[in-house]
Protein backbone atom coordinates (compact mmCIF):
# COMPACT_ATOMS: atom_id res chain seq x y z
CA UNK A 1 0.00 0.00 0.00
CA UNK A 2 1.31 3.80 -0.68
CA UNK A 3 1.96 5.45 2.25
CA UNK A 4 0.14 8.58 3.28
CA UNK A 5 3.80 10.96 2.48
CA UNK A 6 3.84 9.53 -1.09
CA UNK A 7 -0.22 9.63 -2.05
CA UNK A 8 -0.18 13.25 -0.76
CA UNK A 9 2.85 13.88 -3.26
CA UNK A 10 0.88 12.14 -5.45
CA UNK A 11 -2.50 14.43 -4.77
CA UNK A 12 -0.69 17.49 -5.07
CA UNK A 13 1.41 16.86 -8.69
CA UNK A 14 -2.68 15.80 -9.98
CA UNK A 15 -3.58 19.11 -8.83
CA UNK A 16 -0.80 21.02 -9.92
CA UNK A 17 -1.46 19.46 -13.27
CA UNK A 18 -4.90 20.11 -12.95
CA UNK A 19 -4.19 23.61 -12.35
CA UNK A 20 -1.93 23.88 -15.42
CA UNK A 21 -4.73 22.63 -17.53
CA UNK A 22 -6.47 25.58 -16.26
CA UNK A 23 -9.19 24.09 -13.57
CA UNK A 24 -9.75 26.49 -11.49
CA UNK A 25 -13.14 26.02 -9.79
CA UNK A 26 -14.01 22.62 -8.43
CA UNK A 27 -17.94 22.31 -8.82
CA UNK A 28 -18.68 18.76 -7.48
CA UNK A 29 -17.04 16.14 -5.15
CA UNK A 30 -17.77 13.45 -7.57
CA UNK A 31 -15.96 12.75 -10.83
CA UNK A 32 -18.57 12.93 -14.10
CA UNK A 33 -17.94 11.35 -17.63
CA UNK A 34 -19.62 13.51 -20.02
CA UNK A 35 -18.55 11.73 -22.41
CA UNK A 36 -20.47 8.58 -21.77
CA UNK A 37 -23.64 7.70 -23.53
CA UNK A 38 -26.70 9.46 -21.75
CA UNK A 39 -28.95 7.12 -20.15
CA UNK A 40 -31.57 5.44 -22.26
CA UNK A 41 -35.21 7.35 -21.67
CA UNK A 42 -37.50 5.83 -19.45
CA UNK A 43 -39.98 3.90 -21.35
CA UNK A 44 -43.59 5.47 -21.13
CA UNK A 45 -46.06 4.13 -18.85
CA UNK A 46 -49.91 3.66 -19.67
CA UNK A 47 -51.30 5.99 -16.91
CA UNK A 48 -52.88 3.86 -14.61
CA UNK A 49 -56.47 4.86 -12.93
CA UNK A 50 -56.30 6.15 -9.40
CA UNK A 51 -54.79 9.72 -7.90
CA UNK A 52 -53.07 11.84 -10.04
CA UNK A 53 -49.33 11.11 -10.16
CA UNK A 54 -46.97 14.34 -9.35
CA UNK A 55 -45.46 16.09 -12.50
CA UNK A 56 -41.49 14.87 -12.85
CA UNK A 57 -39.64 17.77 -10.99
CA UNK A 58 -37.67 19.86 -13.93
CA UNK A 59 -33.96 19.42 -13.14
CA UNK A 60 -33.54 21.91 -10.18
CA UNK A 61 -30.96 23.84 -12.01
CA UNK A 62 -33.00 25.04 -15.00
CA UNK A 63 -36.40 25.10 -12.57
CA UNK A 64 -34.56 27.62 -10.58
CA UNK A 65 -33.04 29.45 -12.98
CA UNK A 66 -36.29 30.32 -14.87
CA UNK A 67 -37.93 31.58 -11.37
CA UNK A 68 -35.25 33.52 -11.26
CA UNK A 69 -35.43 34.85 -14.72
CA UNK A 70 -39.28 35.63 -12.93
CA UNK A 71 -38.28 36.86 -9.75
CA UNK A 72 -35.62 39.18 -11.23
CA UNK A 73 -37.99 41.46 -13.68
CA UNK A 74 -39.99 43.00 -10.53
CA UNK A 75 -36.44 43.07 -8.33
CA UNK A 76 -34.59 45.14 -10.89
CA UNK A 77 -37.48 47.00 -11.56
CA UNK A 78 -37.43 48.44 -7.83
CA UNK A 79 -34.41 49.70 -7.91
CA UNK A 80 -33.88 53.76 -8.81
CA UNK A 81 -30.52 54.11 -8.43
CA UNK A 82 -27.29 52.14 -8.64
CA UNK A 83 -26.61 51.40 -5.02
CA UNK A 84 -29.97 49.89 -4.87
CA UNK A 85 -29.46 47.66 -8.09
CA UNK A 86 -26.14 46.65 -6.66
CA UNK A 87 -27.69 46.22 -3.40
CA UNK A 88 -30.59 43.98 -5.21
CA UNK A 89 -27.99 41.94 -7.01
CA UNK A 90 -25.89 41.63 -3.81
CA UNK A 91 -28.94 39.92 -2.96
CA UNK A 92 -30.48 38.06 -5.65
CA UNK A 93 -30.16 34.31 -4.96
CA UNK A 94 -31.40 32.97 -8.29
CA UNK A 95 -28.12 31.79 -10.47
CA UNK A 96 -26.28 28.91 -8.81
CA UNK A 97 -22.64 30.54 -10.42
CA UNK A 98 -22.72 32.98 -7.72
CA UNK A 99 -21.77 30.04 -5.50
CA UNK A 100 -18.69 29.25 -7.36
CA UNK A 101 -17.99 33.33 -7.94
CA UNK A 102 -15.68 35.05 -5.38
CA UNK A 103 -17.72 38.09 -5.79
CA UNK A 104 -20.70 40.36 -7.50
CA UNK A 105 -18.72 42.09 -10.08
CA UNK A 106 -21.13 45.26 -11.02
CA UNK A 107 -19.17 48.42 -12.55
CA UNK A 108 -16.58 49.87 -13.07
CA UNK A 109 -15.80 53.21 -14.56
CA UNK A 110 -17.65 56.60 -14.33
CA UNK A 111 -21.52 56.49 -13.54
CA UNK A 112 -22.14 59.85 -14.98
CA UNK A 113 -20.49 58.90 -18.10
CA UNK A 114 -22.17 59.73 -21.34
CA UNK A 115 -20.78 55.93 -22.75
CA UNK A 116 -21.11 52.80 -21.42
CA UNK A 117 -19.58 49.28 -22.17
CA UNK A 118 -21.35 46.23 -21.59
CA UNK A 119 -19.20 42.96 -22.20
CA UNK A 120 -20.00 39.17 -21.18
CA UNK A 121 -19.37 37.81 -18.16
CA UNK A 122 -16.16 38.63 -15.30
CA UNK A 123 -13.18 36.34 -16.00
CA UNK A 124 -10.84 34.51 -13.33
CA UNK A 125 -8.84 38.64 -12.50
CA UNK A 126 -12.55 40.34 -12.66
CA UNK A 127 -13.54 37.42 -10.04
CA UNK A 128 -10.93 38.64 -7.79
CA UNK A 129 -10.43 42.51 -8.18
CA UNK A 130 -14.90 42.38 -8.04
CA UNK A 131 -13.79 45.11 -11.18
CA UNK A 132 -15.10 44.40 -14.87
CA UNK A 133 -12.10 44.09 -17.59
CA UNK A 134 -8.97 44.23 -15.11
CA UNK A 135 -7.35 41.35 -16.54
CA UNK A 136 -5.60 41.25 -20.14
CA UNK A 137 -8.78 41.62 -21.93
CA UNK A 138 -9.31 44.43 -20.19
CA UNK A 139 -5.65 46.08 -20.86
CA UNK A 140 -6.99 45.83 -24.52
CA UNK A 141 -10.24 47.45 -23.95
CA UNK A 142 -8.57 50.23 -21.94
CA UNK A 143 -6.15 50.67 -25.05
CA UNK A 144 -9.21 50.65 -27.60
CA UNK A 145 -10.69 53.23 -25.78
CA UNK A 146 -7.67 55.29 -25.27
CA UNK A 147 -7.41 55.48 -29.11
CA UNK A 148 -10.16 57.43 -29.10
CA UNK A 149 -9.61 59.45 -26.32
CA UNK A 150 -11.74 57.48 -23.84
CA UNK A 151 -10.96 56.48 -20.47
CA UNK A 152 -12.26 54.47 -17.40
CA UNK A 153 -13.37 58.61 -16.37
CA UNK A 154 -15.48 58.67 -19.27
CA UNK A 155 -17.15 55.54 -19.54
CA UNK A 156 -18.77 53.37 -17.59
CA UNK A 157 -18.09 49.55 -17.76
CA UNK A 158 -20.33 46.25 -16.79
CA UNK A 159 -21.34 42.78 -17.92
CA UNK A 160 -24.09 41.20 -19.23
CA UNK A 161 -24.11 38.14 -16.56
CA UNK A 162 -22.09 39.95 -12.86
CA UNK A 163 -20.94 36.65 -11.58
CA UNK A 164 -17.95 34.46 -13.08
CA UNK A 165 -19.34 31.26 -14.90
CA UNK A 166 -17.31 28.70 -13.60
CA UNK A 167 -13.85 27.79 -15.55
CA UNK A 168 -14.84 30.88 -17.20
CA UNK A 169 -17.85 29.10 -19.53
CA UNK A 170 -19.72 30.96 -21.77
CA UNK A 171 -22.82 31.81 -19.70
CA UNK A 172 -26.03 29.82 -20.40
CA UNK A 173 -29.42 31.12 -22.36
CA UNK A 174 -31.19 30.76 -18.92
CA UNK A 175 -28.45 32.64 -16.96
CA UNK A 176 -28.73 35.73 -19.60
CA UNK A 177 -32.76 35.34 -19.46
CA UNK A 178 -32.34 35.64 -15.51
CA UNK A 179 -29.68 38.51 -15.58
CA UNK A 180 -31.54 40.02 -18.15
CA UNK A 181 -33.82 42.37 -16.03
CA UNK A 182 -30.46 43.41 -14.41
CA UNK A 183 -28.82 44.62 -17.27
CA UNK A 184 -31.62 46.63 -18.74
CA UNK A 185 -32.19 49.14 -15.56
CA UNK A 186 -28.76 49.26 -15.54
CA UNK A 187 -28.65 50.73 -18.62
CA UNK A 188 -31.71 52.62 -17.56
CA UNK A 189 -29.86 54.16 -14.67
CA UNK A 190 -27.08 55.24 -15.91
CA UNK A 191 -28.81 56.92 -19.05
CA UNK A 192 -25.70 56.90 -21.88
CA UNK A 193 -26.21 58.20 -24.82
CA UNK A 194 -23.93 56.22 -26.62
CA UNK A 195 -23.03 51.88 -25.96
CA UNK A 196 -20.28 49.63 -26.90
CA UNK A 197 -21.20 46.10 -26.91
CA UNK A 198 -17.68 43.82 -26.18
CA UNK A 199 -18.59 40.74 -27.43
CA UNK A 200 -21.71 38.73 -28.46
CA UNK A 201 -22.90 38.19 -25.75
CA UNK A 202 -24.78 42.05 -24.79
CA UNK A 203 -25.78 42.25 -28.61
CA UNK A 204 -27.88 38.37 -28.06
CA UNK A 205 -29.17 39.27 -24.94
CA UNK A 206 -30.28 43.01 -25.21
CA UNK A 207 -32.00 42.13 -28.79
CA UNK A 208 -32.95 39.06 -28.45
CA UNK A 209 -31.34 37.17 -31.21
CA UNK A 210 -28.40 34.49 -31.08
CA UNK A 211 -25.62 37.19 -32.54
CA UNK A 212 -22.73 36.01 -34.56
CA UNK A 213 -20.41 38.81 -34.03
CA UNK A 214 -18.51 38.16 -36.89
CA UNK A 215 -21.09 39.65 -38.77
CA UNK A 216 -22.72 41.77 -36.24
CA UNK A 217 -19.34 43.91 -35.71
CA UNK A 218 -19.25 47.49 -36.80
CA UNK A 219 -23.01 47.17 -37.74
CA UNK A 220 -25.25 50.42 -35.66
CA UNK A 221 -28.17 49.42 -33.52
CA UNK A 222 -30.75 51.44 -32.06
CA UNK A 223 -31.03 50.23 -28.12
CA UNK A 224 -34.77 51.59 -26.49
CA UNK A 225 -33.95 52.83 -23.06
CA UNK A 226 -35.75 54.24 -20.68
CA UNK A 227 -34.58 57.83 -21.39
CA UNK A 228 -34.73 57.35 -25.35
CA UNK A 229 -32.74 55.88 -28.19
CA UNK A 230 -29.53 54.83 -27.69
CA UNK A 231 -27.25 53.88 -30.56
CA UNK A 232 -25.16 50.64 -30.11
CA UNK A 233 -21.75 49.43 -31.76
CA UNK A 234 -21.00 45.98 -31.09
CA UNK A 235 -17.75 45.24 -31.30
CA UNK A 236 -15.18 41.84 -31.11
CA UNK A 237 -14.50 40.93 -27.70
CA UNK A 238 -11.14 42.01 -26.29
CA UNK A 239 -10.63 38.20 -25.28
CA UNK A 240 -11.39 37.55 -29.36
CA UNK A 241 -9.08 40.59 -30.69
CA UNK A 242 -5.93 38.61 -28.28
CA UNK A 243 -6.77 35.18 -29.92
CA UNK A 244 -7.28 36.70 -33.79
CA UNK A 245 -5.05 39.58 -33.78
CA UNK A 246 -5.33 40.34 -37.36
CA UNK A 247 -9.05 41.34 -36.44
CA UNK A 248 -7.58 44.11 -34.85
CA UNK A 249 -7.46 46.00 -37.92
CA UNK A 250 -11.71 45.56 -37.97
CA UNK A 251 -11.68 46.43 -34.04
CA UNK A 252 -9.49 50.16 -35.42
CA UNK A 253 -12.25 50.57 -38.21
CA UNK A 254 -15.24 49.93 -35.47
CA UNK A 255 -13.60 52.28 -32.65
CA UNK A 256 -13.02 55.13 -35.08
CA UNK A 257 -16.87 55.15 -35.95
CA UNK A 258 -17.49 55.30 -32.41
CA UNK A 259 -15.39 58.60 -32.13
CA UNK A 260 -17.05 59.54 -35.22
CA UNK A 261 -21.10 58.96 -33.67
CA UNK A 262 -19.47 61.15 -30.64
CA UNK A 263 -18.32 63.71 -32.73
CA UNK A 264 -21.79 63.98 -34.12
CA UNK A 265 -23.66 63.84 -31.01
CA UNK A 266 -21.39 66.72 -29.75
CA UNK A 267 -20.03 64.06 -26.66
N1 LIG B 1 -14.55 39.58 -20.36
C1 LIG B 1 -15.72 40.22 -20.20
O1 LIG B 1 -16.62 40.12 -21.02
N2 LIG B 1 -15.87 40.96 -19.12
C2 LIG B 1 -14.93 41.13 -18.21
O2 LIG B 1 -15.16 41.85 -17.25
C3 LIG B 1 -13.71 40.47 -18.41
C4 LIG B 1 -13.54 39.69 -19.48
Amino acid sequence: MTDPATRFEADLAALAFLADAGLDVIIGDTPVNRLAPPPAPEPVRPVAAGPVAATPAMPAEAGSEREAAAAAAPLAARCTSLAELRQALEGFEGLSIRETATQLVFADGNPEAKVMVVGEAPGRDEDRLGKPFVGESGKLLDRMLGAIGLDRTSVYITNTILWRPPGNRKPTPAEVDAMLPFLRRHIDLVAPKAMLLAGGSALSALFGFEARITRERGRWREYQAAHGTVPVLPLFHPAYLLRQPSLKREAWADMLAFRAKLDELGL
